[in-house]
């Protein structure tokens, strides 16, 4: 079985440098390079980071391609709430990334399953996702891939989980307007990334990092299953590792 590899940062704003260093490589030794990306708080200082690196003249995002990992179901682009929004304003909007090349999935289609086989065969199109970002819920969910008998493969509609709305209800005037569901790519999209790297900070995420990558590999930790990843890092601050001796 392959190892995660675990590095412990000081504090969220070293997680997110040491997550820049690892995108800095890769952008420059890959110029059109395949980020997989993530919405959340985590990333915000890692996008803080690659934002202040290109305007350094370190990396460019000319020709980088994006693709993010969820959206919610109901959410156009332009509501505040959603994830494409979000992306456009944290990090597409302040570099040089070509809009076009950056997907989302789309919140408001008619037909869900198309958009979320589209959204897979568009993946395989670009070649792939070099390197993909993930945060971890409470609950061990990675994107919106909640804890169920089975790891979902590919890019499909889930039903949010009651903690899950709770946890994102403070970016919403109330619990009644958060979204009942929403697109996700699968547990197989994410294991299919040559590289992953997921980040946890905060005292909050210290028990879920504990099971997701000492404890057995299971969907009801749907984290769990990147112990199997041949190429995964997970960056923690010291407080998500305080659960580790
Ligand atoms: P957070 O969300 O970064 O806002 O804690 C992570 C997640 O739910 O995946």
């Amino acid at each position: 079985m392959h190892h995660v590899n675990l590095i412990i940062a000081k504090d969220p704003a070293e997680a997110g440098r040491l997550a820049a260093d690892i995108f800095q490589e890769l952008i420059n030794a890959k110029p059109d390079c395949v980020l997989g990306l993530a919405t959340g708080s985590t990333p915000l200082p890692l996008y803080r980071e690659l934002i202040q690196r290109e305007k350094d003249g370190k990396l460019s995002f000319a020709k980088v391609r994006s693709a993010n990992l969820d959206e919610y179901k109901g959410l156009s682009g332009d509501h505040p709430q959603s994830y494409r929004y979000f992306m456009n304003e944290n990090l597409f909007n302040h570099i040089s990334i070509d809009p076009a090349n950056t997907m989302v999935p789309s919140g408001l289609v008619e037909d869900a399953d198309a958009m979320c086989a589209a959204y897979e065969a568009a993946i395989e199109a670009m070649g792939g996702i070099d390197i993909q970002l993930l945060g971890i819920g409470h609950d061990g969910h990675i994107g919106f891939n909640e804890p169920c008998d089975h790891f979902p493969a590919a890019t499909h509609e889930v039903e949010l989980e009651e903690i899950t709305r709770q946890a994102n209800k403070r970016f919403f005037n109330s619990i009644d307007e958060v979204p009942t569901a929403a697109y996700t790519m699968g547990c197989g999209t994410v294991m299919a990334a040559r590289k992953v790297l997921l980040i946890a900070t905060g005292k909050d995420k210290a028990e879920i990092v504990k099971q997701s990558f000492f404890g057995p590999v299971t969907p009801m930790v749907p984290a769990s299953i990147l112990q199997f990843h041949p190429d995964c890092t997970v960056i923690v601050d010291e407080a998500a590792a305080s659960a580790l001796k």
